[in-house]
């Protein structure tokens, strides 16, 4: 079964505590948190202290996404926050292996992600230490963006990598960007386990049906 991770990067911030209980009420398994620094990505959006905020108010799986330079820095933080998933960028980790790590040391899963141009071939060596491979299907930075479709054929090669590590069971293939009842049922179909929707589900008025129209096209 797949499972639905809504992005609060497309809520209403001025009523952010509401935004989540209706996705929490809407079905929705996990809790997509988008953090940006300007740096690695033209855009700034939150840090800890949301995540610290939002935690008491929520039992949905907190899904940290970090899309940040110098993650080492901050993880401890985000960890005490209450993050259950911490998600680094490929492209923004010289020592990869060494942040995956420390995010474990936290007693937090530990998730890779990798931008549309970037090969799955580059997590050959770490997919033995993860639980989620996140593949961006838009260039991280802002909601609301077109899918990318090239993303699909990268899900295919993942699987295919897990399934012959016998990882496949262990690790999550989580899609982001350009997510919504057209896009959903492709990526499934090639081995995606988790999506990300930001404003296919906060852009429409009943969040709840929004939920469920992406998990009935997804499983068709
Ligand atoms: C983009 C973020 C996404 C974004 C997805 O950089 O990582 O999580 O919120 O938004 P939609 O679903 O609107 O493309
Ligand atoms: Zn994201």
């Amino acid at each position: 079964m797949v499972k639905i991770a809504p992005s609060i990067l497309s809520a209403d911030f001025s009523r952010l505590g509401a935004e989540i209980q209706e996705v929490e009420q809407g079905g929705a398994e996990w809790l997509h948190v988008d953090v940006m620094d300007g740096h690695f990505v033209p855009n700034i959006t939150i840090g800890p202290l949301v995540v610290q905020a939002i935690r008491p108010h929520t039992k949905l799986f907190m899904d940290v996404h970090l899309m940040i330079e110098n993650a080492d820095l901050y993880i401890p933080q985000f960890a005490k926050s209450g993050a259950e998933m911490i998600t680094v960028h490929q492209e923004a980790c010289t020592h990869l292996h060494r942040t995956i790590h420390l995010i474990k040391e936290q007693g937090v899963k530990a998730g890779v992600s990798l931008n549309p141009a970037t090969p799955v071939s580059t997590l050959e060596h770490v997919l033995g230490d993860i639980g989620m491979v996140l593949l961006m299907s838009v260039n991280p930075g802002f909601g609301g963006q077109k899918f990318i479709p090239e993303v699909i054929k990268k899900v295919g090669q993942l699987k295919a990598m897990l399934i012959e590590r016998g990882l496949e069971n262990q690790v999550e293939i989580q899609i982001d960007g350009g997510i919504n009842t057209e896009t959903a049922p492709l990526v499934v179909a090639a081995g995606a386990t988790c999506l990300v929707a930001g404003n296919a589900v906060f852009g429409k008025p009943d969040r709840g049906q929004a939920i469920a129209a992406i998990r009935d096209a997804a499983n068709k």
